[in-house]
This record gives C-alpha cells, sequence and structure tokens, in this order.
C-alpha cells in the first residue's frame, strides 16, 4: 500500500544513504549482536520495520539471517533494493503491513518507531509486528525517551559540498503534545541545476511505561530496557536512547 502522507523521507533519502548510516550503525550494531541476535535462530527470517536504506539489513544479511525490511518511503526502498539485492523490501506503513509467513526476529532501528506520532499507531505497529512473528521470537528496537529532546536532538547542523548542501536545525520540543521537530534544506546539484527540497521530521516522545503497555496489548512479554550509554552507545547519538528487546508470547 503506497504511503503517500509518510513518503516525508522520499526527498531526503540520498543524504540519508550517503551520511545517516554506518555512524549509528557502527554503535547500534554491537549492542544488537550483544541483547537480541544470540536469541534469534541461527540463518533464521529477520523483519526490519522501517528499514530505511537496508544498511541493517546489509549486516544481518552478510551474517546469513534471511531479511524482509518494510518502510513507508518509496525512495528509502529503493535505495534499500540497490544496497541489498538479497534481501526483500516492501514500502508499507509499519501500523498497518502484512508480510507473509512468520519471522525468527525483528528488529526497528534509529529511532524510527518515534517517528509514528500517536499511541493508537504506535500499538498497531507492534501489533503487526506480533502478528509476523512466531511465538518466542525476540523483538529489539529503540527509541528516544523525553531527555533526548531536552537536550541536544537535532542540534544545528550544516555540510557544504560542491554539489551537495544540507542544513538541519531542531525547532524544539512540545512537552504538551509530546511532539519535537526537525526541519531539513538541501540543495543538490543534478544536471546543472540546483533542486532544493525541505523536509520537517515530526518525532512523538513516549514513556517507558506507554511501550510497555502497548507491547503487552500487542502480544510481547518479558520486555528488557537498557540505557544506550550503559551499553556503550557514547555521545549524541547515546542520549537519552533505549533499547528495548522483548518476546513474541508463546501461544499457550
Ligand atoms: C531515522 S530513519 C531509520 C532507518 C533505519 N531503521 C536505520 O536504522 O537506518 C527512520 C525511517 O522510518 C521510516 N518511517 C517513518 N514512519 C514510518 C511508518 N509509519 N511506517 C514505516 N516506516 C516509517 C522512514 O521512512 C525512515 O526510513
Amino acid at each position: 500500500m503506497p504511503c503517500l502522507h509518510l513518503a516525508l523521507y522520499d526527498d531526503f533519502a540520498w543524504f540519508y544513504n550517503r551520511y545517516w548510516n554506518e555512524e549509528f550503525h557502527g554503535l547500534a550494531f554491537p549492542i544488537l549482536e550483544r541483547i537480541w541476535l544470540p536469541r534469534v535462530l541461527r540463518h533464521g527470517r529477520i523483519l526490519d520495520v522501517c528499514c530505511g536504506t537496508g544498511h541493517l539489513a546489509g549486516l544481518l544479511t552478510a551474517r546469513g539471517f534471511r531479511v524482509t525490511g518494510i518502510d513507508a518511503s518509496a525512495e528509502m526502498i529503493a535505495l534499500a533494493r540497490q544496497n541489498v539485492p538479497t534481501a526483500a523490501f516492501h514500502v508499507a506503513d509499519a501500523s498497518e503491513f502484512k508480510v507473509l509467513g512468520k519471522f525468527d526476529g525483528a528488529v526497528s532501528t534509529f529511532d524510527s518507531l518515534n517517528h509514528i506520532l500517536t499511541e493508537d499507531a504506535l500499538q498497531a505497529a507492534f501489533q503487526r509486528t506480533a502478528a509476523a512473528l512466531k511465538g518466542g521470537a525476540p523483538f529489539a528496537f529503540d527509541m528516544l525517551l523525553e531527555s533526548a529532546y531536552h537536550t541536544n536532538w537535532a542540534d544545528a547542523f550544516s555540510l557544504v559540498r560542491d554539489d551537495h548542501v544540507l542544513v538541519l536545525s531542531g525547532t524544539g520540543f512540545d512537552p504538551r503534545t509530546r511532539l519535537a521537530q526537525c526541519r531539513i534544506t538541501m540543495f543538490r546539484l543534478l544536471d546543472g541545476v540546483w533542486k532544493r527540497s525541505d523536509v520537517v521530521v515530526h518525532e512523538r516522545c513516549y514513556t517507558t511505561g506507554e511501550i510497555d503497555t502497548a507491547l503487552s496489548l500487542a502480544g510481547f512479554e518479558e520486555t528488557a530496557c537498557y540505557d544506550a550509554r550503559d551499553l556503550g552507545m557514547s555521545g549524541q547519538l547515546g542520549q537519552g536512547r533505549t533499547f528495548v528487546v522483548t518476546t513474541r508470547k508463546r501461544s499457550r
């Protein structure tokens, strides 16, 4: 199903693919290798929810796992297909997707689930993920908690190259709506013409209580949360970030 209202990463996909993947996964993948991956069946099927341009899918595929990724952005998915031709990728909304067969593990990284802006939609995303998993399969994800939005989330950042320019600035967190936003302006020189794109990325801050309740209602149990800094993710990326590992309930 096309997600026209969610395709905000479409214009950003090229920059994301070039600059955003490696730094985060250089820190996050060793964490996933400690807290989640040993629990996934060897060479099993993994579902990557909000998979972006497939960097994580590539790391998992290289270790023998069979990966299916879903993402709302057609441009992110197009790059994921180029990056990891042996994985399967689908354009789909995390709160509405259906995939064939059952998976041995699921994952969602880089505060992707904070992009889901209502509690109902977050719970629906957990329900869709639970429906795709075998009983007992582990699901790991990271989300930003409130302290991340109060500190240096989306600090001003700019990048100037001969043929592309990016300017990013956080425009604040509203504690009443629990929404944060970040404005990104990009220019790319294509066939001799500068093309401008503007994107506003919204994120919603959830409490650990809200996340835990939504997981329980969706059919997960044995949920554990870890502070990213305790797992070795230092610097701004680890600030206010929690890694969650939970388990799809077995049918009794
Ligand atoms: C910060 S990127 C992270 C991408 C990838 N997980 C990674 O670790 O590099 C957030 C991703 O979530 C996707 N996304 C946001 N809202 C979504 C939704 N409701 N359903 C599916 N994907 C969504 C965006 O298109 C984007 O690719």
